[in-house]
């Protein structure tokens, strides 16, 4: 099974260690940068933090810097920002909420993860719209296994975010992963169970569902790559990569505040 560009959705079990290798660089540098996102830090510092950290420390490359044209090494989404947030002189205050959107590539592959973090106190509503996107993953992640379809992926999560009276975005989904960042297949994260591809074993993909507190209308900003909501309701988003197991999904980014 290949797509176009010959490259296969199923990986080897090596391919598939070397994506988890990259992953596990990921979530480390989630980690790591939590520790410094507080009131006062500029995305632009956070961005080279992780930077140096990536490239210094991990000695592998931040997948973003580059990637068709895009300006830095990782993206950062402040409150209606809804995906691909350009580090800049921007200064974080405490209520915002920030998503963090890391890819590392090494020895050949990717590894693709963002988390939401809270500067100082959120309100109720960021909580709120935060906790509810982090359960959207997590549902979605418990229908990736083999015999399921990406439908059933979408259809968990659609669910989730409609009953909360928020909205899931269309534009921007989950994507396979391995030597590129972004391969098929497309994992959307509305739908309806058992419509679209069925899940096999060896597919490595990632889920990454933006959730916006108002409608789920978007527009894209001046600079190309900025989204926001077009009602300026606050957005979240969470992305993990999978690997698809007999027994289901094993999480290749997973965190180590994730080991409960
Ligand atoms: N990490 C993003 C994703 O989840 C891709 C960002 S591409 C960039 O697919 F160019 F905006 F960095
Ligand atoms: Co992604
Ligand atoms: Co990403």
């Amino acid at each position: 099974m290949k797509n176009k560009r010959g490259i296969s959705m199923i990986k080897t079990k090596s391919e598939i260690e070397k994506i988890k290798i990259s992953s596990q660089m990921v979530a480390k540098t989630l980690e790591m940068v939590g520790h410094h996102i507080k009131p006062g830090i500029s995305t632009d510092e956070i961005n080279h933090i992780c930077h140096e950290y990536i490239t210094k420390n991990l000695e592998a490359t931040p997948a973003c810097l580059n990637y068709k044209g895009f300006p830095k090494s990782i993206c950062t989404s402040v409150n209606h920002v809804v995906c691909h947030g350009i580090p800049g002189p921007k200064i974080l205050k405490s209520g915002d909420i920030i998503n963090v959107d890391i890819t590392i590539e090494n020895d050949g592959y990717h590894g693709d993860s963002a988390k939401m973090f809270f500067v100082g106190k959120p309100s109720v509503l960021a909580s709120r719209l935060v906790k509810v996107t982090q359960e959207c993953l997590q549902l979605g992640i418990a229908q990736a296994k083999p015999g399921n379809t990406l439908g059933d992926i979408g259809h968990a999560i659609q669910t989730h975010a409609e009953k909360n009276n928020f909205s899931v975005v269309e534009e921007y989904c989950g994507h396979g992963i391995g030597k590129t960042l972004h391969e098929e297949p497309q994992v959307l994260h509305y739908g309806k169970p058992g419509q679209g591809m069925t899940i096999k074993e060896g597919m490595v993909f990632t889920i990454e569902p933006m959730i916006n507190a108002g409608k789920k209308h978007n527009k894209l900003l001046a600079d190309n790559w900025t989204v926001v909501t077009k009602d300026k309701s606050l957005s979240a988003q969470w992305e993990h990569t999978l690997a698809i197991t007999k027994n289901g999904a094993e999480i290749l980014t997973k965190r180590k505040e994730e080991n409960t």
